[in-house]
């Protein structure tokens, strides 16, 4: 099965009407969304999903930012995507990602960065995992998979 990673659009996204155009840069790249929920992560949930910063200074604010409002979360999949999604998001605060990113391009704060997206294939299945079952996830053939996915060899 090819890679799988979690994209979640935090509260700042919902809140300042960015959901369309961040949903739009994944699509424009090609890869294949197979899961999407729209919820209020629980204060618990958070913590969970925040686990490995557990004790760092900003631990406690991440939490209750990811929890504070509802938040679109997703499942996107392609070869590679784990890597894709992370440049298309940019650096982790806007006022220090490339303009063309999506923290670049959408946001200045140092705190509200829109987006998370999972950073290795351990934490995507870890992060997949705590917010859907395997029955929440389609895996079927894109109309135009052949070009977006084959090879010329
Ligand atoms: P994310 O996990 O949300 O996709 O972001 P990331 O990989 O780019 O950044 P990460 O290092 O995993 O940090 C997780 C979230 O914690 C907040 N943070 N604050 N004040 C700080 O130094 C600091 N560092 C990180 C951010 O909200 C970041 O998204
Ligand atoms: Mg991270």
């Amino acid at each position: 099965m090819p890679e799988r990673t979690l994209i979640i659009l935090k509260p700042d996204a919902v809140h300042r009407h960015k959901i369309g155009q961040i949903i739009q840069r994944f699509e424009e790249k090609g890869l294949k969304l197979v899961a999407a929920k729209f919820m209020k992560i629980p204060e618990s949930l958070a913590r969970k999903h925040y686990a490995v910063h557990e004790g760092k200074p900003f631990f406690e604010g991440v939490v209750k930012y990811l929890s504070s409002s509802p938040v679109l979360i997703m499942v996107w999949q392609a070869e590679g995507v784990i890597q894709m999604a992370r440049k298309l998001m940019g650096a982790t605060f806007g006022y220090e990602a490339e303009p063309g990113t999506i923290r670049g391009d959408f946001g200045c704060s140092r705190g509200y960065n829109l987006i998370h997206g999972s950073d290795s294939p351990a934490s995507a299945e870890y992060e997949i995992n705590l917010y859907f079952k395997p029955e929440e996830i389609f895996d079927y053939p894109l109309a135009d998979e052949p070009y977006l996915y084959g090879r010329n060899d």
